[in-house]
């Protein structure tokens, strides 16, 4: 160690007597030693990244993903496409939520391809499960990123988007959280849909921050999701998993449960403004949804993103940019010299 500590300061032809070696023979050793050193960082470089495959998900201290809720959806990732089994609901709950979605959207732009509203936007469905709201918003022209932290869930969704050859084209799929793709698409998307997903993270405002910042300005977030009443808890979970077994039992947490008000706290700070706020109601005889003004048990939310920048322009540049426009026409307007001294 003594060696070491001195080594930088140890002369060459010093080191060489110690060592008994030729000045040749210990330009090749160092060079030798510089080597083995980069190699031993650089491995150790990309051991860091290395990531066990279990531990993706839930390593960051922000997720606001519960594993308790993963592990429920990974036992059912291969039921997304039956129309009849547990995820019936969803399937149907499409009738409202797609003309919801469209028709919302349509308002923004001003022309459209018939068969083709949505072309030319960009959708992330967050959440996405085995993509029975992606596909849909897919064919309406959408380009769609489908994320859910379920690995199992997204293959299950490329295959299925794999048999339309027009999909395949308009969908991309990822495995991963929202939290762990925001910086990289931050201000991407014109609409952001997560449906059926606010009830089951954890660190609701993380969330819906993520949402707000993947957003372009004025672009559209929509949320269906269930309220947090008493009402819901008799209904959502005594009835629908205790009683009729319309969703399989540990599916939902009262406590998780989201008001509209509460929606609303989190998003207005974070500049996104409630438009509209409908009631769905399910008939689980006839397997139907329906819009209602009731909005004590299930609601589908649309809110705006503001258009004012994020980021404003520092107040220098602004003055900077104000005074050479008055330099410019110092000539031309007399007023102009008072106005620059000012
Ligand atoms: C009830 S399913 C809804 C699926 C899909 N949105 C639909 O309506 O067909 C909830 C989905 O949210 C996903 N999920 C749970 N926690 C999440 C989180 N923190 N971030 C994103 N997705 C999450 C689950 O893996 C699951 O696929």
């Amino acid at each position: 160690s003594r060696y070491l500590i001195f080594f930088p300061v140890y002369s060459k032809n010093l080191l060489c007597w110690t060592l008994q070696i030729k000045p040749r023979v210990f330009n090749e050793y160092r060079a030798m030693w510089f080597k083995s050193c980069r190699m031993t960082f650089s491995y150790v470089n990309r051991m860091k990244k290395c990531r066990y495959p279990w531990t993706r998900l839930y390593s960051t201290s922000h997720t606001t993903v519960d594993s308790s809720e993963i592990k429920t959806f990974l036992v059912l990732a291969h039921k997304w496409w039956d129309e009849q089994g547990v995820y019936a609901p969803l399937h149907s709950m499409n009738d409202l939520r797609v003309p919801f979605i469209r028709d919302n959207l349509l308002k923004t732009i001003p022309n459209h391809q018939p068969g083709k509203p949505l072309s030319g936007m960009k959708i992330l469905d967050v959440g996405c499960g085995g993509g029975l709201l992606t596909e849909p918003l897919g064919r309406l022209g959408a380009s769609v990123i489908g994320i859910d932290p379920v690995d199992e869930n997204i293959k299950t969704a490329q295959r299925h988007k794999s048999f339309d050859p027009v999909l395949d084209k308009r969908i991309e799929y990822r495995a991963c959280s929202l939290e762990e793709i925001v910086e990289e698409t931050a201000e991407t998307f014109d609409a952001v849909v997560a449906s059926e997903v606010v009830e089951h993270v954890i660190d609701l405002e993380t969330f819906l921050q993520c949402c707000c910042q993947v957003l372009k300005p004025s672009g559209s977030l929509f949320i269906t999701t269930i309220n947090k009443t008493q009402l819901s808890y008799a209904l959502g979970i005594i009835f629908s998993e205790q009683i009729a077994g319309i969703v399989p039992k540990g599916t939902h947490t009262w406590e998780k449960f989201v008001s509209p008000e509460k929606l609303e706290s989190i998003l207005e700070p974070n500049g996104l403004s409630v438009q509209t706020v409908a009631g769905m109601l399910y008939n689980p005889f006839s397997g139907y949804w329906h819009w209602s003004e009731n909005t004590s048990i299930n609601y589908a939310a649309h809110a705006v993103k503001s258009r004012v920048q994020e980021h404003p322009v520092p107040a220098e540049s602004v003055l900077t940019e104000e005074t050479e426009e008055l330099r410019a026409n110092v000539h031309t307007s007399p007023g102009v010299h008072e106005e620059l001294k000012r």
